[in-house]
Protein backbone atom coordinates (compact mmCIF):
# COMPACT_ATOMS: atom_id res chain seq x y z
CA UNK A 1 0.00 0.00 0.00
CA UNK A 2 1.35 3.36 -0.94
CA UNK A 3 1.29 6.63 1.61
CA UNK A 4 -1.74 8.88 0.78
CA UNK A 5 -0.61 11.52 3.84
CA UNK A 6 2.38 12.32 5.57
CA UNK A 7 2.76 14.11 8.57
CA UNK A 8 6.62 15.33 8.78
CA UNK A 9 7.84 16.39 12.00
CA UNK A 10 4.64 19.22 11.80
CA UNK A 11 5.49 21.43 15.15
CA UNK A 12 2.50 24.46 16.21
CA UNK A 13 3.12 26.89 18.87
CA UNK A 14 0.63 29.49 19.91
CA UNK A 15 2.61 31.80 21.50
CA UNK A 16 4.36 30.16 24.51
CA UNK A 17 2.45 27.22 24.35
CA UNK A 18 3.46 24.27 22.48
CA UNK A 19 0.55 22.61 21.24
CA UNK A 20 2.01 19.92 18.82
CA UNK A 21 5.91 18.87 18.60
CA UNK A 22 7.49 16.73 16.21
CA UNK A 23 4.26 15.07 15.22
CA UNK A 24 4.95 12.20 12.67
CA UNK A 25 3.22 9.82 10.98
CA UNK A 26 1.94 8.54 7.68
CA UNK A 27 -1.57 7.11 6.34
CA UNK A 28 -1.62 4.22 3.63
CA UNK A 29 -4.16 4.25 0.63
CA UNK A 30 -7.39 2.19 2.26
CA UNK A 31 -6.55 2.45 5.52
CA UNK A 32 -8.88 3.98 8.59
CA UNK A 33 -6.21 5.83 11.08
CA UNK A 34 -7.57 7.22 14.10
CA UNK A 35 -6.16 9.86 16.10
CA UNK A 36 -6.76 10.04 19.94
CA UNK A 37 -5.13 11.50 22.75
CA UNK A 38 -6.81 13.04 25.97
CA UNK A 39 -8.50 16.52 25.97
CA UNK A 40 -6.28 19.38 24.74
CA UNK A 41 -3.91 16.62 23.37
CA UNK A 42 -3.49 18.70 19.49
CA UNK A 43 -5.77 16.58 17.97
CA UNK A 44 -7.64 19.54 15.89
CA UNK A 45 -4.91 21.56 15.94
CA UNK A 46 -2.87 18.84 13.61
CA UNK A 47 -6.19 18.62 11.90
CA UNK A 48 -5.81 22.20 11.16
CA UNK A 49 -2.43 21.92 9.68
CA UNK A 50 -3.58 18.79 7.62
CA UNK A 51 -6.35 20.99 6.07
CA UNK A 52 -4.71 24.41 5.46
CA UNK A 53 -6.70 26.08 8.35
CA UNK A 54 -3.66 26.10 9.76
CA UNK A 55 0.14 26.78 9.17
CA UNK A 56 2.40 24.64 11.64
CA UNK A 57 5.57 27.04 12.92
CA UNK A 58 7.43 23.83 11.84
CA UNK A 59 7.23 20.81 9.36
CA UNK A 60 5.08 20.09 6.95
CA UNK A 61 2.21 17.83 5.28
CA UNK A 62 2.09 16.14 2.49
CA UNK A 63 -0.59 14.38 0.60
CA UNK A 64 -0.09 12.77 -2.62
CA UNK A 65 2.82 13.54 -2.67
CA UNK A 66 2.09 17.06 -2.40
CA UNK A 67 3.24 19.23 0.07
CA UNK A 68 0.55 21.20 1.49
CA UNK A 69 2.16 24.03 3.40
CA UNK A 70 1.30 26.91 0.66
CA UNK A 71 -1.77 25.67 0.01
CA UNK A 72 -5.52 27.06 0.79
CA UNK A 73 -8.42 25.22 2.49
CA UNK A 74 -10.20 25.39 -0.82
CA UNK A 75 -7.38 23.84 -3.17
CA UNK A 76 -6.12 20.96 -0.47
CA UNK A 77 -9.37 20.41 -0.68
CA UNK A 78 -9.46 20.24 -4.65
CA UNK A 79 -6.54 17.90 -4.15
CA UNK A 80 -8.96 14.88 -2.86
CA UNK A 81 -8.00 15.81 1.51
CA UNK A 82 -11.45 16.96 3.04
CA UNK A 83 -12.84 16.92 6.13
CA UNK A 84 -16.14 17.29 8.33
CA UNK A 85 -15.63 19.52 11.30
CA UNK A 86 -16.40 18.81 15.48
CA UNK A 87 -19.52 20.95 15.02
CA UNK A 88 -22.14 20.62 12.50
CA UNK A 89 -23.85 23.39 10.71
CA UNK A 90 -26.32 23.15 8.70
CA UNK A 91 -29.18 25.80 7.51
CA UNK A 92 -31.61 24.42 9.98
CA UNK A 93 -35.06 25.88 7.66
CA UNK A 94 -33.60 24.55 4.62
CA UNK A 95 -34.72 20.98 3.45
CA UNK A 96 -31.68 18.17 4.04
CA UNK A 97 -32.25 17.80 0.10
CA UNK A 98 -31.23 21.72 -0.41
CA UNK A 99 -28.52 21.83 2.14
CA UNK A 100 -26.70 19.46 0.15
CA UNK A 101 -27.60 21.05 -2.64
CA UNK A 102 -26.59 24.31 -1.75
CA UNK A 103 -23.16 22.72 -0.95
CA UNK A 104 -22.95 21.48 -4.04
CA UNK A 105 -23.25 24.53 -6.63
CA UNK A 106 -19.99 24.96 -6.37
CA UNK A 107 -19.52 22.07 -8.66
CA UNK A 108 -20.09 23.02 -12.20
CA UNK A 109 -23.13 21.07 -13.41
CA UNK A 110 -26.54 21.04 -14.51
CA UNK A 111 -29.85 21.33 -12.34
CA UNK A 112 -30.74 17.69 -13.19
CA UNK A 113 -27.15 16.20 -12.52
CA UNK A 114 -26.99 18.08 -9.43
CA UNK A 115 -30.41 16.70 -7.77
CA UNK A 116 -29.25 13.37 -9.12
CA UNK A 117 -25.96 13.78 -7.05
CA UNK A 118 -27.53 14.95 -4.39
CA UNK A 119 -30.17 12.19 -4.46
CA UNK A 120 -27.14 9.72 -4.68
CA UNK A 121 -25.07 11.18 -1.38
CA UNK A 122 -28.31 11.51 0.56
CA UNK A 123 -28.83 7.66 0.24
CA UNK A 124 -25.18 6.99 0.51
CA UNK A 125 -25.09 8.38 4.19
CA UNK A 126 -28.61 6.79 4.82
CA UNK A 127 -30.63 10.25 4.65
CA UNK A 128 -32.46 9.67 1.53
CA UNK A 129 -35.56 9.09 3.78
CA UNK A 130 -34.91 12.62 5.15
CA UNK A 131 -34.27 14.51 2.14
CA UNK A 132 -37.44 16.81 1.97
CA UNK A 133 -37.42 17.53 5.66
CA UNK A 134 -36.07 20.67 7.42
CA UNK A 135 -32.43 20.36 8.37
CA UNK A 136 -32.96 21.17 12.14
CA UNK A 137 -35.61 18.88 12.79
CA UNK A 138 -33.05 15.93 12.35
CA UNK A 139 -31.57 14.38 15.32
CA UNK A 140 -28.33 15.59 15.86
CA UNK A 141 -26.60 12.36 14.99
CA UNK A 142 -28.37 12.98 11.42
CA UNK A 143 -27.24 16.24 11.20
CA UNK A 144 -23.99 15.15 11.32
CA UNK A 145 -24.65 12.89 8.56
CA UNK A 146 -25.47 15.96 6.39
CA UNK A 147 -21.71 17.11 7.18
CA UNK A 148 -20.33 13.79 5.54
CA UNK A 149 -22.73 14.15 2.63
CA UNK A 150 -21.01 17.20 1.86
CA UNK A 151 -17.60 16.14 2.25
CA UNK A 152 -18.54 13.33 0.27
CA UNK A 153 -19.64 15.69 -2.39
CA UNK A 154 -16.21 16.93 -2.81
CA UNK A 155 -14.92 13.23 -3.94
CA UNK A 156 -12.23 13.15 -1.97
CA UNK A 157 -9.43 10.48 -2.18
CA UNK A 158 -9.39 11.02 1.95
CA UNK A 159 -11.21 12.09 4.75
CA UNK A 160 -10.75 13.39 7.74
CA UNK A 161 -13.64 13.13 10.41
CA UNK A 162 -13.11 15.28 13.73
CA UNK A 163 -15.43 13.58 16.37
CA UNK A 164 -17.75 12.40 14.20
CA UNK A 165 -20.22 10.73 17.29
CA UNK A 166 -19.32 12.83 19.74
CA UNK A 167 -23.05 13.32 20.82
CA UNK A 168 -24.62 10.39 19.06
CA UNK A 169 -26.54 7.36 21.06
CA UNK A 170 -25.55 3.52 20.83
CA UNK A 171 -27.84 2.95 18.15
CA UNK A 172 -26.61 6.38 16.03
CA UNK A 173 -22.89 5.43 16.67
CA UNK A 174 -23.26 1.64 15.02
CA UNK A 175 -25.21 3.26 11.93
CA UNK A 176 -21.94 5.44 11.35
CA UNK A 177 -19.42 2.90 11.92
CA UNK A 178 -21.17 0.76 9.28
CA UNK A 179 -21.16 4.25 7.02
CA UNK A 180 -17.39 4.72 7.85
CA UNK A 181 -16.45 1.39 6.62
CA UNK A 182 -18.76 1.81 3.69
CA UNK A 183 -16.61 4.44 2.87
CA UNK A 184 -13.73 3.27 2.81
CA UNK A 185 -15.17 -0.05 0.32
CA UNK A 186 -15.27 2.26 -1.93
CA UNK A 187 -11.42 3.37 -1.55
CA UNK A 188 -11.50 6.65 0.47
CA UNK A 189 -8.91 6.74 3.23
CA UNK A 190 -10.09 7.49 6.56
CA UNK A 191 -8.07 9.62 9.27
CA UNK A 192 -10.53 9.65 12.28
CA UNK A 193 -10.16 11.78 15.31
CA UNK A 194 -12.43 10.29 18.38
CA UNK A 195 -13.41 10.13 21.96
CA UNK A 196 -15.21 7.39 21.81
CA UNK A 197 -13.02 4.38 22.56
CA UNK A 198 -14.84 1.25 21.97
CA UNK A 199 -15.93 2.79 19.13
CA UNK A 200 -12.10 3.35 17.61
CA UNK A 201 -10.68 0.17 18.71
CA UNK A 202 -13.32 -1.62 17.16
CA UNK A 203 -13.15 0.71 13.56
CA UNK A 204 -9.47 1.52 13.26
CA UNK A 205 -6.77 -0.73 11.19
CA UNK A 206 -4.00 1.58 13.24
CA UNK A 207 -4.59 4.27 15.60
CA UNK A 208 -2.10 7.50 16.46
CA UNK A 209 -1.69 8.35 20.31
CA UNK A 210 -1.05 12.16 21.06
CA UNK A 211 -0.44 13.54 24.67
CA UNK A 212 0.52 16.76 25.23
CA UNK A 213 1.38 17.36 21.51
CA UNK A 214 3.51 14.61 21.33
CA UNK A 215 3.23 11.06 19.66
CA UNK A 216 3.20 8.86 22.40
CA UNK A 217 2.20 5.49 20.54
CA UNK A 218 1.51 4.04 17.07
CA UNK A 219 -0.19 0.92 15.92
CA UNK A 220 -2.88 -1.64 15.59
CA UNK A 221 -5.76 -1.69 17.88
CA UNK A 222 -4.41 -4.39 20.31
CA UNK A 223 -1.31 -3.25 21.11
CA UNK A 224 -2.62 0.68 21.60
CA UNK A 225 -4.78 -1.24 24.04
CA UNK A 226 -2.13 -2.49 26.36
CA UNK A 227 0.59 -0.26 25.66
CA UNK A 228 1.33 1.01 29.26
CA UNK A 229 2.82 5.09 27.96
CA UNK A 230 -1.79 5.50 26.42
CA UNK A 231 -2.89 3.54 29.75
CA UNK A 232 -0.81 6.12 31.75
CA UNK A 233 -1.77 9.39 29.61
CA UNK A 234 -5.37 8.69 29.77
CA UNK A 235 -5.64 7.78 33.62
CA UNK A 236 -4.14 10.57 34.09
CA UNK A 237 -6.62 12.77 32.40
CA UNK A 238 -9.10 10.92 34.59
CA UNK A 239 -7.49 11.54 37.85
CA UNK A 240 -7.63 15.19 36.80
CA UNK A 241 -11.12 15.10 36.13
CA UNK A 242 -11.78 13.54 39.30
CA UNK A 243 -9.25 16.06 41.59
CA UNK A 244 -11.42 18.69 39.70
CA UNK A 245 -14.83 17.36 40.59
CA UNK A 246 -13.53 17.18 44.14
CA UNK A 247 -12.74 20.25 44.14
CA UNK A 248 -16.22 21.30 43.03
CA UNK A 249 -18.20 20.09 45.93
CA UNK A 250 -15.53 21.01 48.70
CA UNK A 251 -16.58 24.58 46.59
CA UNK A 252 -20.08 23.81 47.60
CA UNK A 253 -19.95 22.42 50.71
CA UNK A 254 -17.29 25.62 52.18
N1 LIG B 1 -6.17 29.04 18.29
C1 LIG B 1 -5.57 28.70 19.45
N2 LIG B 1 -4.92 29.62 20.20
C2 LIG B 1 -4.31 29.27 21.34
N3 LIG B 1 -4.26 28.01 21.83
C3 LIG B 1 -4.90 27.07 21.13
C4 LIG B 1 -5.59 27.34 19.90
N4 LIG B 1 -6.13 26.18 19.43
C5 LIG B 1 -5.78 25.23 20.33
N5 LIG B 1 -5.06 25.74 21.32
C6 LIG B 1 -4.46 24.99 22.45
O1 LIG B 1 -3.65 23.97 21.88
C7 LIG B 1 -3.79 22.74 22.60
C8 LIG B 1 -4.32 21.65 21.70
O2 LIG B 1 -5.69 21.94 21.40
P1 LIG B 1 -6.55 21.04 20.42
O3 LIG B 1 -5.81 20.77 19.19
O4 LIG B 1 -7.88 21.69 20.28
O5 LIG B 1 -6.68 19.69 21.27
P2 LIG B 1 -7.66 18.43 21.08
O6 LIG B 1 -8.40 18.59 19.79
O7 LIG B 1 -6.75 17.26 21.11
O8 LIG B 1 -8.58 18.45 22.27
C9 LIG B 1 -4.68 23.07 23.80
O9 LIG B 1 -3.86 23.39 24.89
C10 LIG B 1 -5.47 24.26 23.30
O10 LIG B 1 -5.90 25.03 24.41
MG1 LIG C 1 -10.54 18.68 19.35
Amino acid sequence: MSTILSVEHVGVRFGGLVAIADLHFEVREGEIVSLIGPNGAGKTTAFNVMTGFLKPSQGDVRFKGTSLRNLSPHAITRLGLARTFQRTSVFPNDTVFDNVMIGLHQQSAGETQLRDRTEALLDWVGLGHRAQEKAGSLAYGEQRLVGVALALATEPAMLLLDEPVSGMNASETRIFVRLIRQIRERGITILLVEHDMPMVMEVSDRIVVLNYGRLIAEGPPDRIRTDPAVIEAYLGQGSAARQAAASVQEAAHA
